[in-house]
């Protein structure tokens, strides 16, 4: 094939009760594909970046500053250790997601490069190589390497981070009539200063509850009990700390709760917020007052969603 496009999804780490182990890839369901795609070709030139998108002019000037490029060299490096040599290829980045805004948008980019690059070169890399290599990069951006963004962006669904016997994570059993209604004020927060404000030690308290909240919502969610899974999406280690950083969680929290919203919390270091809501009616009167009352400016977007349990995929052959 002599160009493809890649498509990778928003994500949402942390979904409250596992901070940095447990994430979930988002699909709007109008249809609307809320995250980034590289467009990939073969050329007779040199190796070019560009990038178009809403959200391309939040970019660096300079394409070796992007990321695309590092997953470019990256990707080069792990075929020549296996003896090949990267195709003569072009490359666009289109930024849909928002820099900055918990979604995952470093984790998009990332992924739909690498899934770009790997699908144009036969699929070389397999599945695990790959969100290693995913999870090594983001770890370049974010200065600490968590896979909660990376793995459900690449793989889809709710994902937990196992990091044992080889494994980085696998998919965990949800809900499918939970709607995900996520909402971006518009304002960024770097996940390094993020991570800067929470506490180096916890106590033991807190160790117990955020133990018996992530069990007992894998265990709810095996169970399929849905309203005990609800209950234990509780975060004990960075909302009460990042909660100051994004102007109104709390009345969000209460409003979405009236209208039935059986959880409320930040995605990945905020300041998108998301509330597991299972009427869409309400869910929608709540994507309303969010649009009115929560997003700040012309950044800002509200979607409802389910999980997108498919991940990255190629989407095509054209921007
Ligand atoms: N789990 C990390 C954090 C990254 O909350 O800092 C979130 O995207």
């Amino acid at each position: 094939m002599m160009s493809l496009v890649a498509y990778a999804p928003a994500s949402i780490g942390n979904v409250s009760v596992g901070f940095d182990v447990l994430g979930a890839a988002l699909a709007p369901i109008d249809g609307t594909l809320v995250g980034d795609r590289v467009y990939i070709a073969a050329t007779e030139g040199e190796f070019t970046l560009a990038s178009s998108g809403r959200f391309a002019h939040k970019l660096p000037d300079d394409y070796r500053e992007n990321i695309i490029y590092d997953c470019y060299l990256s990707y080069a490096k792990a075929l020549k250790k296996r003896g090949l040599t990267i195709k003569s290829l072009l490359m666009e980045l289109e930024k849909n997601l928002p820099i900055g805004s918990g979604l995952g948008s470093s984790a998009a980019s990332i992924v739909a490069g690498l899934e770009a690059l790997n699908a144009f070169h036969n699929n070389v890399l397999d599945d695990n190589e790959m969100v290693l290599l995913m999870g090594e990069l983001e770890g370049q951006l974010s200065g600490s390497v968590h896979y909660d963004n990376v793995a459900p962006c690449a793989r889809g669904g709710l994902q937990l981070m196992l990091e044992a016997n080889g494994v980085v994570s696998q998919s965990i059993p949800c809900f499918d009539e939970w709607y995900w209604v996520v909402a971006y004020p518009g304002t960024s927060i770097s996940t390094a200063a993020a991570r800067e404000i929470l506490p180096t030690e916890y106590s033991r308290a807190d160790c117990l509850t955020y133990g018996r909240n992530l069990a007992g919502f894998i265990h709810a969610c095996y169970s399929k009990q849905q309203d005990l899974a609800a209950a234990m999406l509780k975060d004990v280690i960075a909302e009460p700390y990042r909660a100051q950083l994004i102007p109104k969680f709390d009345e969000v929290r209460d409003y979405a709760k009236e209208l039935g919203a059986l959880a409320t919390g930040i995605s990945g270091s905020g300041p998108t917020v998301f509330n597991v809501m299972t009427d869409l009616a309400q869910a929608e009167k709540l994507q309303t007052w969010l649009e009115a009352n929560f997003i700040q400016n012309g950044d800002g977007f509200c979607h409802i969603c389910k999980l997108d349990k498919q991940g990255a995929r190629i989407v095509g052959t054209t921007l």
